[in-house]
């Protein structure tokens, strides 16, 4: 039987360092051709995860616990390393040392976001302690959607402005997730009241069903800009790496609601 904490790291691990890897190509993509050392300073995190995610996938569910708790420590500290180049990076643009590249601040540090929480999702896999059920619901649902509002400006912002309907649909999702972000924001200053399971399912429902809005919404746009059918200067990866973050984020929701409803307690035990 394999170990319930060897499948969980496998598939977290898979998943966010594929999407380390493309950050790396992305931040690499906003420097000016001048920046020979940030430029391989992005070059080398990127083979850093591109390993990290080869030996991922080489591991099976059936691995040695003890090995893929002493992967989980490695991963950990590149997970670390790239955490403060993101940091580093924001630092110089805002201080505007990089006038000229194409990063916007929000995404250096939505990409940072996204490494401290992969982190902290390994420090909870090794420690063996998840989150109680109704605090993660909340914690998690309020990163996501803050994720989700943030992407949705992204490709506002990266489409060309003559574009005008898809820019209006942007900035609509823009909008429709900063007004749910509030909402979770609400629900968690609320806590422990707010924890009773209605409120928490009828929370996951709304959720659920603009995430599959957006998600749809990007598959489409990925669809557009592989096809070369409308003008952005968005980049056909960024398109599908938003995508799988959505479609992350409903696979979250669905687990949660399973484990509200008891058919399911990943989250909790492994
Ligand atoms: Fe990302
Ligand atoms: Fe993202």
């Amino acid at each position: 039987m394999s170990d319930l904490f060897v499948v969980r790291s496998l598939e977290e691990v898979r998943f966010w360092s594929r999407i380390m890897k493309e950050h790396s190509f992305f931040l690499r993509l906003g420097f000016r051709c001048e920046d020979t050392t940030l430029i391989n300073e992005a070059n080398h995190f990127y083979r850093t995860f591109e390993g990290i995610e080869r030996r991922a996938l080489a591991f099976t569910d059936d691995a040695d616990p003890a090995t893929i708790r002493q992967f989980n420590i490695e991963v950990h500290t590149s997970v670390c390393h790239i955490w403060a180049f993101k940091r580093k990076v924001l630092g110089l643009i805002l201080t505007c040392q990089l006038p000229g590249g194409t990063n916007f601040p929000l995404l250096v540090d939505h990409v940072s976001r996204e490494a401290n929480y992969f982190r902290k999702r390994l420090e909870e896999l090794n420690q063996g302690q998840l989150e109680p059920l109704h605090d993660a619901i909340i914690d998690e649902n309020v990163f996501f959607l803050r994720i989700m509002a943030d992407h949705a400006k992204f490709i506002g912002h990266l489409l060309d402005p003559s574009e005008r309907k898809l820019v209006d649909q942007a900035r609509d999702f823009s909008h429709d997730f900063d007004q749910l972000l509030f909402q979770a924001r609400d629900i968690e200053s609320m806590r422990p009241q707010s924890q009773t399971g209605p409120i928490l399912s009828q929370f996951l429902d709304q959720n659920r069903v603009s995430v599959k809005s957006l998600r749809d919404f990007k598959k489409t746009a990925r669809d557009l800009i592989d096809q070369c059918k409308i003008k952005s200067i968005i980049h056909p990866l960024l398109a599908d790496h938003v995508f799988r973050e959505a479609e992350r984020f409903l696979e979250i929701i669905d687990m949660f609601e399973k484990s509200l409803t008891g058919k399911n307690n990943t989250w909790i035990h492994h």
